[in-house]
């Protein structure tokens, strides 16, 4: 077993280490085995459900998540049932969940896998990226979590995890073919699970808790904040390519005001008029106009008569 070093790794370095891969991938199967979390998600392997999960984990926390997709499977199981909805429907459920683009995107996925690919979630990269909503991101998880195919699911907090394992900043085209090397063959399922439960239970982005964590004597960086490499390196995952800055604030923001006309939608249509004091702009009311124009432009809203009402009527996939 080789003892880390405070030098930052060069990725050859990394793999080198990652020689003993057989002893990380014991350390963290076992470790996982005991920690990791139920998740409805991960009861299934359709590739629908698969896809519908990670669309709705994209910017959402997992508790947050677990009502939502729990209705939304029961309601639309299938694509062709959820292409056969209305969007205003869809948009309906996903009321509450926050970045509404993410529910009609998946409803235009929904069209476009029913009308072009025989109502099947396709399996190959091109394919899923193709699909509106879905980046790479996305699209690897659907390949692991949905098809177990050997590659790679690097989220922010799994750049997180490997950017502390190799002591420095990755960009985002190298933490994936770290990611992607790591891969135990025939174990992507488990070994990518296992990686989202480190970053979110153990190493987090903001706290993480070396001592407890199985990787340790894996990791360029552990050492730093356990106190047996004082040499004061910074922690990379905080200068990690892909990580999101900090959200900016949603008191007082377009998302609120947004947010807020969409929510009186979900109930029905509202006279335009009282569009202004839904989203409460009186003081600004050109603002409220630009946010009406660019939630009508994104398909979200529509307007019928003297009316506004959730989604477009028949709109289809396009
Ligand atoms: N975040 C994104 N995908 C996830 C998954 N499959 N499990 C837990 N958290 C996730």
């Amino acid at each position: 077993m080789s003892v880390p070093t405070a030098e930052p790794d060069s990725h050859g370095a990394l793999l080198a280490r990652l020689d003993e891969r057989d002893g990380l991938h014991a350390r963290l199967s076992q470790w996982w085995e005991a920690e990791r979390r139920d998740l409805p998600w991960r009861r299934t392997r359709d590739p629908w459900l698969v896809l519908v999960s990670e669309v709705m984990l994209q910017q959402t926390q997992v508790d947050r998540v677990l009502p939502y997709f729990e209705s939304f499977a029961e309601r639309w199981p299938t694509p062709e049932q959820c292409a056969a909805a209305e969007l205003a429907d869809v948009l309906a459920v996903w009321q509450g969940l926050g970045y509404p683009r993410r529910a009609r995107n998946l409803w235009r996925t929904a069209t476009i896998i029913s009308e072009r690919h025989g109502g099947r979630v396709p399996a190959d990269l091109e394919g899923l990226l193709a699909l509106p909503g879905v980046g790479p991101y996305t699209a690897r998880a659907v390949q692991a979590f949905a098809f177990g195919i050997d590659t790679g699911v690097v989220d922010t907090n799994v750049g997180c995890i490997l950017a502390r394992w190799t002591g420095r900043r990755l960009a985002p085209a190298e933490a994936q073919r770290i990611a992607d090397e790591l891969v135990p063959a025939g174990e992507s399922w488990a070994w990518n699970q296992a990686m989202m439960d480190l970053g979110a239970q153990v190493c987090t982005k903001r706290d993480p808790s070396c001592g407890q964590c199985p990787a340790q004597q894996w990791c360029a960086w552990a050492g730093e904040v356990l106190g047996s490499k004082p040499s004061g390196q910074p922690d990379p995952a905080d200068r990690t390519a892909g990580v999101s800055a900090r959200q900016a604030p949603f008191e007082g923001s377009d998302r609120q005001a947004r947010g807020r006309l969409l929510a009186a939608l979900s109930d029905g249509q509202l006279p335009t008029e009282q569009a202004v004091a839904v989203m409460r702009l009186e003081h600004d009311a050109s603002r409220a106009q630009r946010l009406v124009a660019e939630l009508t432009a994104e398909g979200l809203i529509s307007a019928a008569g003297d009316h506004l009402c959730l989604g477009a009527a028949r709109q289809r996939a396009g």
